[in-house]
């Protein structure tokens, strides 16, 4: 066996010669002659000529070899209080349909599917039968509000929308109906046909000519094939929060992606076929397109859909009851899920109950593992707690502790060391490498290894100025950390005005939007301040136009609502501060960074471009009385 020293030396001398070895790690149709190369726009692309299909990697080719009545699917939902399985051939039965549903409305190789539902397993299916056509899904987060959804569907411009009648977060049913109407009443783009799954907890109201009901049509509905793609095609686009309120298309392409995950299954996450694997995400969310849907399936794990919280559905066990009546061997979980846990159960008193002995590991990820956290969880668990690094861009980890070529020494705060693939650096401000143990910002030096995303969707320009013009030459993760004299790898969070809110990424042009559409709003600035529970959550520093008189608690109140409304209420947007002015650069760029430290409580010096120092010493006067500084909220 080859050990990890080996694989990442090759990977980073000679990446052509190591992706080269795993591309026989999945099946193809036209297996790739070229590994490496650049396309038009300049980007390392891989495997260009090789044609394959992901669906069919997923589930025809274990139904093909023999593994049809193996679990593909165990869907867990305790608000439903039900748990279904699906068979890799009951799988592939639905997928059929449903992609032959949607070929018979027209969607073929290149179109885009919008999917807006829930965590039930037509997200799958759904996710499934677009790649079985060659069409582009983009999954959006049920608990993103109709503007977002909107905004979404512009920039996908879908043929198709997919959705239910609600979801269910705890004892709420959420309709997403509504949600849907009105976001394309919003959109510009017109969507030709709405699917919609009605789900027992809420009957949707249809729209004429447009909506169809989705089990009718899965059942009347002939078989679709497979169609042959190629390895640059795209599989699908995920939109995440950049920088400014308008969210970034991440493409992911087939080849690249389908090599990558069914690397990482046994080398990141040490399973194999057969094995039962979970990642209690959200399909919504880049987790839970690699590792609830593509990575399970293509290695020929079972995969568990869970449709419920880590607490009150209906306890702080349900985690380990889930482990335990499916014998789960590798879980993946973000580490705000074990806060809530840690708060309602401290003693992880529950986990008596419950016969977990099948678990081997334990991976974090999605922001970053606080100490007590990662202590309450080695106090209390007998596996391996490994905290990983990766972002929508990447889909799959860039730093982590390999199970698959055996555990390396764990260093609290560490996420170890680079995956093969990713030569990850730290630089200063000035693009030069830090020496150990100093903080810079983590870089990669290109190529990206497959998987990684090749462009933004039909933004190239913002790619190349998201990613590539900070430190030229360099993808810049927008992360800051270090790395130490042994080259473990330790992240400590953004350098961006991207937030980690409860391991949901957000953006503070996002909300700000939302708050400066207010009519008694001049201006605003959204700062993500820690959180004990949610990691980080959003603030907001208003100030109001000239004349306006509105108490403090009802502008409060009302700005709130309307954030929950037009980006979501999982944006945990609680606290709003009148400020009389706010700090900001001589060319007018706030200064998000300083206030977030001064909330925090962490060192920070002003900019020598700041505008007016004084204004500093106002904003500490301001959040101080808000209660904000000296004061946990
Ligand atoms: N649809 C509709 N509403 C949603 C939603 C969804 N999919 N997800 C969250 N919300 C709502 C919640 O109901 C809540 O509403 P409320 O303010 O009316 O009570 C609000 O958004 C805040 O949600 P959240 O911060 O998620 O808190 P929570 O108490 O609902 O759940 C956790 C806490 C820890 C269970 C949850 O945040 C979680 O699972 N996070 C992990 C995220 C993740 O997996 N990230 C991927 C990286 S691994
Ligand atoms: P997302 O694109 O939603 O997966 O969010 C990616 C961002 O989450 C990263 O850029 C980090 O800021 C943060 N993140 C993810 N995993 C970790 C981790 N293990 N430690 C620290 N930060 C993390």
């Amino acid at each position: 066996m080859r050990t990890y020293e080996e694989d990442y030396l090759l990977s980073i001398e000679n990446p052509a010669a190591f992706w080269q070895q795993r591309q026989s790690d999945i099946e193809w149709f036209n297996a790739p002659t070229k590994t490496l190369s650049q396309d038009g726009n300049g980007s390392w692309r891989w495997y260009e000529d090789g044609t394959l299909n992901s669906c069919w990697l997923a589930v025809d080719r274990h139904i093909e070899g023999g593994r049809g009545d193996a679990t593909a699917l165990i869907y867990d939902s305790p608000p439903t209080e039900s748990i279904a399985t699906l068979t890799f051939n009951e799988l592939g039965e639905r997928v059929r349909k449903v992609a032959g549903g949607m070929r018979q409305m027209g969607v073929l190789k290149g179109d885009r599917v919008v999917i807006y539902l829930p965590m039930i397993p037509e997200a799958i299916v759904a996710m499934l039968a677009c790649a079985r056509l060659g069409a582009i899904h983009s999954v959006v987060f049920g608990g993103f509000a109709a503007r977002e959804l909107a905004l979404r569907i512009d920039d996908a411009e879908p043929k198709l929308l997919l959705t239910a009648s609600c979801g269910i977060e705890f004892d709420k049913v959420i309709a997403y109906k509504p949600l849907v109407d009105e976001a394309l009443r919003l959109a510009s783009h017109s969507v030709e046909n709405v699917v919609v799954k009605q789900r027992q907890q809420c009957e949707a109201e249809m729209t004429p000519n447009r909506d169809l009901d989705w089990d009718r049509w899965e059942r009347e509905s002939p078989d679709a094939e497979v169609v042959e793609v190629n390895a640059l095609d795209p599989l699908y686009i995920l939109y995440t929060s950049g920088t400014t309120g308008r969210p970034k298309g991440v493409v992911r392409d087939n080849g690249g992606h389908a090599v990558a995950l069914a690397y990482s299954m046994n080398a990141v996450y040490g399973v194999d076929e057969g094995d039962v694997f979970w990642a209690a995400s959200d399909v919504g969310w880049v987790v839970g397109h690699s590792y609830i849907v593509y990575g399970p399936l293509f290695k020929g794990c079972t995969t568990i859909l869970f449709e419920g919280k880590p607490v009150r559905t209906p306890d702080a066990g349900t985690f380990w009851r889930v482990i335990a009546d499916h014998g789960v061997k590798t879980f993946f979980v973000a580490p705000t899920a074990f806060r809530a846990i840690k708060k309602e159960d401290p003693h992880c008193s529950l986990l008596r109950q419950y016969d977990i002995s099948s678990l081997e590991y334990l991976f974090v990820a999605g922001e970053r593992c606080d100490a007590p956290t990662w202590h309450w969880l080695n106090d209390h668990l007998s596996v391996p707690v490994i905290d990983h690094w990766w972002q929508t861009e990447t889909g799959w980890s860039i730093c982590a502790n390999m199970a698959g070529y055996g555990l390396k020494e764990m260093k609290p705060g560490s996420l170890t060391l680079p995956v093969p693939g990713y030569d990850v650096r730290i630089l200063t401000d000035e693009g030069v490498e830090a020496p150990p143990n100093v903080d810079g910002n983590v870089v990669v030096a290109p190529p990206l290894p497959p998987g990684a995303l090749p462009t933004i969707w039909r933004d190239h320009d913002r790619f190349e100025a998201s990613y590539w013009s900070a430190f030229p030459g360099f993808y810049a993760t927008g992360d800051g950390g270090f790395r130490d004299e042994e080259g473990y790898v330790y992240v400590m969070g953004r350098t961006d005005d991207v937030m980690n809110v409860a391991g949901h990424r957000l953006s503070t042009g996002q909300i700000e939007e939302a708050v400066a559409s207010h009519p008694a709003i001049a201006e605003c600035a959204v700062v993500g301040i820690r959180d004990s529970e949610k990691g980080q959550v959003p603030i907001g520093l208003v100030l109001l136009k000239d004349g306006m008189n509105i108490a403090q608690d009802v502008l409060e109140r009302e700005l709130i609502q309307m954030v929950r409304k037009e980006v979501g209420p999982f944006t945990n947007f609680k606290r709003c501060v009148v400020v009389k002015r706010l700090p900001k650069t001589r060319s007018g760029k706030i200064l998000r960074q300083v206030m977030r430290k001064m909330v925090d409580g962490d060192a920070f010096t002003a900019p020598s471009t700041i505008d007016d120092p004084e204004i500093l010493n106002e904003i500490r006067e301001d959040l101080t009385e808000a209660g904000l500084i000296g004061s946990a909220i």
